[in-house]
């Protein structure tokens, strides 16, 4: 969703602010803006675009902006249209405030009410309230303004001010809204993740809820609300700017489903034990007497994270014997969600800044359960709330349609569930054929991605069809959900994910020549059930596309396409299986001309409710 990036320190404002927009381009945007800050005639310029960055940067060009302070911004819509006056920056009545803003303002209504009779608003945005109420605090301190500003507000933010009076400093504020401060050399960026400053810097401090940031050329100085200083450590993060690049495919999703062989290796390193045919996930922090008495376990995620937690399912109730529910976080938080101290939940997502999933855990915790988190995205606001968790060591996944995490997201689980059976009920003989599988996985998926140019003959194929059917059964309805969420994200194609043996109750109407069946048939223990599935399809005359096991030719005879991947363990199928899937997507994306990358409405981290 909506991006920040500010700067100050000794080089021009501009370049960094317009690259780092660019960064935060994959989280997706409607129109963007920049203001910067030139100390020397006290002036603060600020242009703003609806549509992509290259239209900011196109009306850039007429324009001279020096400085060396300013902020920028990425907006998607929420309060008031997609127009050139409801994008970032927002000021106050004279322009010497400047405002950019991620989170809802929920009590903006009342304040502008409020403040309208003595201040001009411009725009229909929440946010233009608080450019307003610092206006109206300002006394010559920047921050003390933002932070008697803040008193009147309700709602969620991640803030970052300038103020053309104290032309040296930027204030930053967080409630609910991630930002990051990076520490160069007499120079300091904030935003509102890390990727804007990992060309310039990897030591960063991560700011919590309630924290205040104020930034000059020296220091920074961060307090709470109620201006008492923090101490923060300065962490290194070790993503780098080589790992945001394209590195020469095409487009992120495809660099990052082509990633997944090297990242999976990254999840997996030193967490197995191939002796004890085990795993060992640290962060767990619990001891094997609270293990053993953990009763359920409860996984809370949403989209993709969700379909990589249904197979964690799987693997804990197949090893651990543990009764194991999947909760789409928006739902679960609405419920009465019966927890108690026996309970373990898993908050499972890549970015861990999702607003429902994070509400979740935060219901779940105030209920008593043991709450970890399995996220990718290292500092995150999941990975600090949580008392404990892993991180998947995916790398940076910037196209909006997740792959990478949702593979390693995967791996991680079945690795807790393997560490949770080995102190019950699995044997160390069939703990070290888990072990065994895991060490081949990432050959394997090499051998999956070979099936690419294959896979875009297909898509060639069946590029004019209006509809598809994704079918799976056990371990693989999860890999059928998310091959028909890939499909809708990014080629608005539309597309049902059904388990096979659900068929006829139903779904089995829609079939006939115009509507085709991607189905999983894969060699496991529901295989003879599945081939049954496909028969009934063959029956209704749907065109057929399977994914088959490598070798078996029975699986040719049935079926119009066949993409045959390599045979694992029936646990690790879906780090294989759901390849040529997201690879169908893909390149049914590309054929068609859609914008891959950042897909129409959808934004990278969903950080609204
Ligand atoms: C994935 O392709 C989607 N864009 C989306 O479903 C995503 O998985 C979901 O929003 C959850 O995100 P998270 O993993 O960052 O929590």
């Amino acid at each position: 969703m909506c991006g920040i990036v500010g700067y100050i320190g000794k080089k021009e404002a501009l370049p960094i602010l317009i690259k780092g927009l660019r960064r935060l381009e994959y989280r997706g945007y409607d129109s963007a803006g920049v203001a910067v800050l030139d100390a020397d005639n006290v002036t603060v310029k600020r242009v703003r675009a609806v549509g992509k960055i290259d239209t900011l940067a196109e009306k850039l060009k007429a324009e001279t902006m020096a400085g060396t302070v300013g902020i920028a911004h990425t907006r998607w819509a929420t309060h008031g249209g997609v127009t050139e006056d409801n994008a970032h920056p927002h000021t106050d009545c004279s322009g010497a405030v400047t405002v950019v803003h991620n989170g809802i303002i929920e009590n903006y209504r009342e304040l502008k009410k409020r403040l309208s009779t003595k201040h001009v608003f411009k725009s229909e945005t929440d946010t233009e309230v608080i450019a307003h109420l610092i206006e109206a605090h300002y006394k010559g301190d920047l921050r003390l303004a933002v932070e008697m500003a803040l008193t009147h507000v309700q709602g969620t933010y991640g803030l970052v001010v300038m103020h053309r009076d104290s032309p040296r400093k930027i204030v930053a504020a967080r409630l609910g809204s991630p930002l990051v401060i990076g520490v160069g050399d007499k120079e300091y960026y904030v935003a509102s993740d890390t990727s804007p400053m990992l060309a310039y810097t990897q030591q960063v401090i991560f700011l919590d809820d309630g924290e205040i940031a104020e930034l000059t050329d020296s220091e920074v100085k961060i307090v709470n609300h109620h201006d008492q200083k923090i101490d923060k450590h300065t962490e290194q993060i070790d993503w780098d700017e080589a790992a945001a690049q394209t590195n020469g495919f095409a487009h992120f999703m495809l660099k990052e489903i082509f990633d997944q062989p090297t990242v999976i290796k990254d999840a997996l390193r030193g967490r197995l034990q191939v002796e004890e045919g085990t795993a060992h996930l640290g962060g767990l922090n619990m001891t094997e007497e609270q293990m053993h008495k953990v009763r359920r376990v409860i996984l809370i995620a949403c989209g993709t994270a969700s379909y990589a937690a249904m197979v964690g399912k799987y693997a804990f109730e197949r090893l651990a014997g543990i009764p194991t529910e999947i909760d789409v976080a928006s739902e679960f938080r609405y419920r009465d969600p019966i927890i108690d101290p026996h309970t373990l939940v898993f908050g499972v997502s890549q970015s861990g800044e999702t607003a429902d999933t994070l509400a979740a855990l935060r219901e779940a915790k105030r209920k008593g359960a043991y709450v970890r988190g399995i996220v990718n995205v290292v500092g995150s606001t999941m990975a600090r709330e949580t008392d404990g968790g892993t991180y998947i060591h995916a790398g940076p996944e910037l196209a909006v349609a997740s792959t990478k995490a949702y593979t390693n997201l995967i791996a991680v689980l079945i690795m807790y569930a393997l560490q949770f059976g080995r102190t019950n009920r699995v044997t160390v003989a069939t703990g070290q054929r888990v072990v065994n599988a895991f060490l081949e996985i990432s050959e394997k998926m090499t051998r999956a991605l070979k099936t690419s140019a294959a896979v875009r003959q297909i898509a060639e194929k069946y590029r004019g069809y209006k509809n598809f059917l994704f079918l799976g059964r056990g371990i693989n309805y999860p890999v059928a959900l998310e091959g028909s969420l890939k499909m809708k994200e990014i080629s608005y194609i539309h597309s049902e994910a059904y388990p096979g043996g659900e068929m006829k109750h139903g779904p089995i109407a829609l079939l006939s020549p115009e509507f085709p069946v991607v189905a999983i048939l894969t060699k496991n223990q529901l295989y003879d059930k599945m081939r049954s599935n496909i028969e009934e399809i063959r029956a209704r005359k749907a065109p057929l596309i399977l994914i088959a096991t490598e070798g078996d030719e029975d699986a040719r005879a049935l079926a119009d396409d066949v993409i045959f991947v390599p045979q694992t363990m029936e646990l690790l199928e879906p780090i294989i299986n759901t390849i040529p899937l997201q690879l169908f997507a893909y390149h049914m994306a590309v054929l068609l001309g859609k914008d891959v990358d950042r897909p129409r409405n959808l934004a990278k981290s969903v950080t609204v409710e």
